[in-house]
């Protein structure tokens, strides 16, 4: 097989350029693992600190206890780090580009200087409304700078954001505002994305039916679009901004401090709230973002992701920031006004380093080489993609016709939980495989369990669950509220390892390929999304009796999201209800849940203690019923039958 794959080696050009070549990672790698004590302490210093941290690493993944702390004693504040430091040597630098939705709308250069004040004229407006250190504030925002100016406002004051992306519902919103507790939603009258608007502003007050009456809204005027307002509730911010001052002085934090949360899917229940912490997430994502993407002072960095998502937190916002970047922020789609709009920014504002999801680069991989052609692509360096396996094909069309087969293609392997890349080529130090994520970053240590034993498999090759043996200075610390959530989803499968959910595969030169959750996690065009979720979204529904839900492999989304339904005694099925549920798994989680394919089930193949069996329900959507091994431990083996003579997905 290995034989097989095509491989990359170092081009002359980044090897001359990267700050890491394949010496110095493969000694900076071994001294990471070595001792990481002192290679930490080393790394730690890429942050400023207030009061300089004496311990490094005090952590520990059990038996037991789970507790990890990273810096524990020193204290600092992000937003200072991502703004404040720079502005003697690169003040009149431009931090961020803004690219608007409509390409015929001007784009905005904000240099640091202008960054630095709206963030403190932010800051003062939040803590006009009473918003101190530990508070949450939920930033429900479309893509414009104002949400990073959010998020560092929230750094600034100490307060603990929780970005939900503009994508999801009230009820979800809700949701969250609630399961944080937050002082204050932050959010804007519309968000205009691929020519359409989103009502924030009233999914917002819709939400707020679910909130404690004392939450109060911060609202950024981005369109204009009439809004319904309720003075005792509702602070506009421009208004506001006209009065605020520009100044507001950094509080100081703890390393260990939230700094935000962030809710993400899991196998079980509802949404958990990932918390990383300041000072070991800055100096991580900062590191990663460096290296990964070998930023250089002039450089023009666009991750095309959302501030909604753990990539716009890392890669958008702190590491670029940290790292006195130039980091570009685009607020509409890959495929608004037309296919060619990624690669018209990329031109427009010469990117050198670019990095997407490989869902966007299928979707326009199939619209045809023309719309990349035609403009000017000379200025990037490097290609980067993140959120799901990216399949041989599209990193070959990406490599070839976006990269003109110059650009080395990073394909970087993380989680929400992660806080920053694990595993990663560097463009500098190594040869990249087509689907491959390829080595460790600095300091991570992964490991290939068997998936029944819990056994790590020693050999150079080897296939099974993806662990990671110790900590990292990025890693989440808790699950918001619930650390036995946290103990028990990450630490109690495999004892003594961090599981990521993720299975994979490990070549005989030591690279490693992931091939996807092993737990009942969907992934959607790159979004994360519980099976569990979406089946009791269906559940809620009045003519729904029982649902289950399992992804099918889809050319575009990666996976799409395919749902069993059996209704309730005497509803008859319909092609309406079907939209019916449809519409309703919108409105309960967002229109990234929308469901794919559903299938009326008279019955599910249950074992005879009640036990959904996932196993089969997946071969069916996957229309690959010829395996689907022993069915005799079924209650009720005939309704397999019935399942495989109206599947939906006939290859
Ligand atoms: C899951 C995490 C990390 C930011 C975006 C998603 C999948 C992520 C890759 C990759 C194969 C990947 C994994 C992981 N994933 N990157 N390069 N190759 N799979 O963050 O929503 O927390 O999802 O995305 O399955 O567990 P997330």
């Amino acid at each position: 097989m290995s034989t097989e794959v095509k491989q990359y080696p170092v081009t002359e050009d980044a090897a001359a350029r990267a700050h890491v070549d394949a010496e110095r990672y493969a000694r900076m790698y071994a001294a990471s693992i070595d001792d990481p004590e002192a290679f930490w302490r080393e790394q730690g210093q890429r942050v400023d600190w207030i009061k300089p941290y004496s311990r490094v690493k005090d952590t520990t993944f059990g038996p037991g206890e789970v507790s990890i702390k990273w810096f524990e004693d020193g204290t600092l504040n992000v937003s200072a780090n991502c703004i404040d430091r720079h502005l003697a040597t690169r003040g009149e630098q431009t931090a961020i580009i803004w690219e608007p939705d409509e390409p015929g709308e001007d784009a905005l250069h904000i240099t640091y200087r202008e960054l630095h004040a709206a963030t403190c004229r932010m800051a003062n407006i939040l803590a006009d409304m009473g918003v101190a250190k530990g508070d949450r504030v939920v930033i429900y925002m479309p893509m414009i700078p104002e949400a990073a100016y959010a998020m560092l406002a929230c750094a600034r004051i100490g307060a603990i954001h929780s970005v939900v992306f503009a994508g999801f519902s009230p009820d979800a919103l809700g949701a969250r505002v609630s399961g944080c507790d937050a002082k204050v939603v932050i959010t804007a009258d519309s968000a205009p994305r691929g020519g359409r608007k989103t009502p924030l502003k009233v999914n917002t007050d819709k939400a707020f039916k679910h909130c404690k009456d004392s939450v109060k809204s911060l609202v950024v005027r981005r369109t204009g679009d009439d809004i319904p307002w309720d003075d005792a509730r509702d602070v506009d911010y421009n208004e506001a901004v006209k009065t605020a001052s520009d100044s507001f002085e950094p509080v100081e934090v703890g390393a260990e401090d939230p700094l935000f949360i962030l809710y993400t899917s899991g196998s079980t229940g509802q949404p958990k709230g990932v918390v990383h912490t300041s000072g070991g997430y800055l100096v991580y994502a900062a590191m990663t973002h460096r290296f990964t993407f070998d930023y250089h002072d002039g450089d023009v960095y666009w991750c095309s992701a959302d501030v909604g998502w753990v990539t716009g937190h890392s890669y958008i916002v702190y590491g670029p920031l940290a790292n006195g970047a130039t980091t570009l922020m685009f607020e509409g789609v890959p495929t608004y006004p037309d296919a060619g709009r990624f690669w018209e920014v990329c031109a427009k504002h010469s990117v050198t380093q670019f990095y997407t999801a490989p869902t966007a680069i299928r979707a326009l991989m199939g619209q045809g080489d023309q719309w990349v052609e035609k403009h000017d692509l000379s200025s990037l360096r490097l290609l980067g993609t993140v959120g799901e396996p990216i399949n041989p094909e599209a990193w070959n069309w990406y490599h070839r016709v976006v990269g003109g087969g110059r650009c080395p293609i990073v394909d970087t392997w993380w989680q929400t939980e992660t806080g920053g890349h694990l595993i990663t080529p560097l463009p500098g130090a190594t040869t990249l495989k087509p689907g491959s994520a390829t080595k460790p970053f600095f300091g991570v240590q992964p490991v290939v369990l068997e998936p029944q034993t819990g056994e790590e498999i020693t050999t150079a090759e080897a296939e099974g669950v993806l662990c990671i043996k110790d900590s990292w200075p990025g890693q989440m610390r808790t699950v918001w509220g619930d650390h036995e959530r946290f103990v028990k989803t990450y630490f109690s499968d495999y004892a003594g390892y961090y599981f990521s959910g993720d299975g994979c595969r490990r070549d005989a030169d030591g690279d490693y390929w992931i091939t996807g959750r092993v737990d009942d996690v969907l992934n959607v065009s790159g979004h994360r999304m519980g099976t569990a979720e979406v089946e009791s979204a269906l559940v809620a529904h009045e003519k729904v009796a029982e649902a289950a839900v399992v992804g099918y492999p889809h050319d575009i989304k990666g996976q799409g999201i395919y749902c069993y339904v059996t209704l309730m005694n005497g509803v008859e099925p319909s092609e309406e209800l079907r939209q019916e549920l449809r519409q309703f798994v919108r409105t309960e989680i967002g229109p990234i849940a929308s469901p794919d394919l559903i299938q009326w089930a008279p019955g599910l193949p249950k074992t005879r203690s009640g036990k959904i069996m996932r196993r089969i329900l997946r071969k069916i959507a996957e229309d690959d019923f010829g395996a689907l091994g022993d069915t005799s431990t079924l209650a009720d083996p005939s309704v397999v039958d019935d399942l495989i003579e109206n599947r939906m997905n006939r290859k």
